[in-house]
C-alpha cells in the first residue's frame, strides 16, 4: 500500500508521538528511494518487460511510475515489485505538472535523450533545502553532443547522435553523474566523467546499466568510463538497501537508548555514520547484512561532523543526528556543505529545547539533558525524520505536522519505529478538512 495517495489530505496528516520508549527489536529496511529512482528511469532505454525488485513503496516511486505511464510505459507495481514494460513508450515529453512534483524527475532526461535522440521537459519542483541547480547535468548532456534550449522553465534536448567524451564535473554531483552516465550508455565511444559522484547508489546504477548489456566501469571511484553500446534488453534486478533509512533507525536506537538489530543492511555503506557513533559512544557490530545498534548511556558530544559527498558523512543524515547531538554530553558542531538551507530543523529542535546556534553554515550544538514534547513542522523529508527521532526521546507528546515530507522517503514511519516500541499514531485528517 502507499503511504500516501491523496496529496491535498495528506498535507493534512500529523504523527502524534508519545516520548520515553526505548527502541528494542530487529527491523528489516526497504530499499533505497535513491538507487530505485533512477534505475526505475533507466528502463525506458531498453524496450522490453523490466522487473525491478525491492523498491520501497513511496511517494517518489508512486510519482516516477506516474511520469514512466505519461510517456507511454505500463506500470505495475506490486509488493516491493515494479514491472515496467517500454515496448510502448512513444513521447520523449514529460508534462510540466509531473515535473514539479519531484526533482528526481529529471532523471528521465539522458535515458530519453539515448532512446529518442530527443527529451522535452521543465525544470524540476523545488525542494527546501537550499538551491538545487541542474547546470551539470545540461553541461553534460550538452558535451555529448545535444543542443540544449531553455525558455521560460521549458527544456528542449536534442541530438541525432551523441558522442562520448570526457566530462570533468566541477561538483561530484549524484544527480548529474547518474544522468550523464545513462545519456553516454548510448552514445557512439568512450565517455569519461571525472570527478563523478561516489555514492552506492551510483554503483547500483552502473549494476543495472551492465545487467541490461552496457559496459560501464568505475562507479564508486571517481571516474566512471562508459563505452557507447547500440542495444540494450530488459532485465530483472535488486535494488540495494537503503543507507539512509538504515542511519536513521541507527541513530534512533542510540537516541533512545535501545537496541536494535538492522536486517537487510549494507553496513559498508554507513561506515562514516557508525564512525561518528561509535565516537559518540555507541556500541555497534554488523555482519553480512546485518548491524546491531546498542546504547545504554548518554551519548558523547562530537567535536565536528562535516557533511560532503560519499564517503563522508551524509547530508541526508545530518538532521537526524544533530537530534543525538542536541542530546549529548557537551558541544559539538555540525557544517553542512552540501545544501545551503538544510538546518530548517534546527528551529523546530530549538522549540523543542533544543540549544542550537547557527553561524556562518555551521551549527553549534550545546547537548541539554533533554528535550520536551510540543507541534513541530516537518520542513523537508530528513528534517521531518529527525523531528519524529526527537519526538521519541522527548518528555510529553509532540505533533509532526506536514507528514508528506516523511512519506517521500520513509514507508510509514509510525509502524517501522512502532514495531521497535515507540509509541506513534498517524492522525489523518476530518473528513472535508482541507
Ligand atoms: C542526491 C540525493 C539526495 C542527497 C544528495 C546529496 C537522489 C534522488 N537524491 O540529490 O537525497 O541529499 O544527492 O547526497 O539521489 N549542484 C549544482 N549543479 C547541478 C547539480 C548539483 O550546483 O547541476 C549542486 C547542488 O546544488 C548541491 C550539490 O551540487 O549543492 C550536490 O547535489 P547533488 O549531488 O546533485 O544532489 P542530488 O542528486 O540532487
Amino acid at each position: 500500500m502507499w503511504a500516501s495517495d491523496n496529496v491535498g489530505g495528506e498535507a493534512l496528516e500529523k504523527l502524534v508521538i508519545e516520548g520515553g520508549a526505548v527502541l528494542k527489536g530487529t527491523v528489516r529496511v526497504h530499499g533505497a528511494k535513491n538507487a530505485a529512482l533512477p534505475i526505475l528511469a533507466a528502463t525506458v532505454m531498453a524496450e522490453g518487460v523490466h522487473t525491478i525488485e525491492n523498491v520501497p513503496p513511496l511517494l517518489d516511486i508512486k510519482v516516477m511510475a506516474d511520469i514512466l505511464r505519461s510517456i507511454g510505459c505500463t506500470v505495475d507495481i506490486r509488493e516491493g515489485r515494479v514491472t515496467v514494460d517500454t515496448s510502448r513508450a512513444d513521447t520523449p515529453h514529460i508534462p510540466e505538472e509531473l515535473m514539479q512534483r519531484m526533482r528526481s524527475s529529471i532523471f528521465l532526461m539522458g535515458p530519453l535523450l539515448a532512446r529518442f535522440g530527443r527529451v522535452e521537459l521543465y525544470q524540476p519542483g523545488g525542494c527546501a533545502i537550499g538551491e538545487r541547480k541542474i547546470d551539470l547535468h545540461l553541461k553534460g548532456l550538452e558535451l555529448l553532443g545535444a543542443r540544449i534550449e531553455q525558455t521560460q522553465g521549458r527544456i528542449v534536448c536534442r541530438a541525432e547522435r551523441l558522442v562520448g567524451t570526457d566530462i570533468f564535473l566541477g561538483i561530484p554531483s549524484v544527480g548529474a553523474t547518474e544522468n550523464i552516465m545513462m545519456a553516454a550508455v548510448g552514445a557512439e565511444g568512450v565517455t569519461r566523467i571525472i570527478n563523478a559522484a561516489r555514492e552506492p547508489e551510483i554503483q547500483d546504477l552502473q549494476n543495472f546499466l551492465n545487467r541490461m548489456g552496457a559496459r560501464v566501469s568505475g562507479a564508486g571511484t571517481d571516474t566512471i568510463t562508459i563505452q557507447g553500446v547500440r542495444e540494450l534488453r530488459p532485465c530483472t534486478y535488486r535494488v540495494i538497501p537503503d543507507r539512509i533509512v538504515a542511519g536513521t533507525l541507527m541513530i534512533a536506537a542510540a537516541v533512545t537508548r535501545g537496541e536494535v538489530t538492522l536486517e537487510d543492511v549494507c553496513p559498508d555503506h554507513l561506515t562514516a555514520l557508525t564512525h561518528v557513533l561509535r565516537q559518540a559512544g555507541v556500541q555497534i557490530t554488523s555482519g553480512d547484512a546485518i548491524m546491531n545498534v546498542r546504547c545504554s548511556r548518554r551519548p558523547g558530544m562530537i567535536e565536528r561532523i562535516v557533511t560532503a559527498p560519499y564517503p563522508s558523512f551524509p547530508t541526508d543524515l545530518q538532521a537526524q543526528m544533530m537530534v543525538l547531538l542536541s542530546l549529548a554530553d557537551g558541544l559539538s558542531i555540525v557544517k553542512e556543505t552540501v545544501f545551503d538551507g538544510r538546518f530548517k530543523h534546527v528551529h523546530e529542535l530549538t522549540r523543542m529545547g533544543a540549544d542550537i546556534r547557527v553561524d556562518c553554515g555551521s551549527a553549534f550544538i550545546r547537548g541539554v539533558p533533554r528535550l520536551y514534547g510540543t507541534t513541530v513542522e516537518a520542513t523537508d523529508l530528513r528534517a521531518g525524520a529527525a523531528l519524529v527521532i526527537a519526538g521519541l526521546v522527548a518528555q510529553g507528546t509532540t505533533i509532526v505536522e506536514k507528514v508528506h515530507h516523511i512519506d517521500r522517503g520513509y514507508d510509514r514511519i509510525e509502524d517501522m519505529f512502532g514495531r521497535l516500541g515507540a509509541r506513534i499514531e498517524r492522525l489523518e485528517p476530518a473528513p472535508g478538512a482541507t
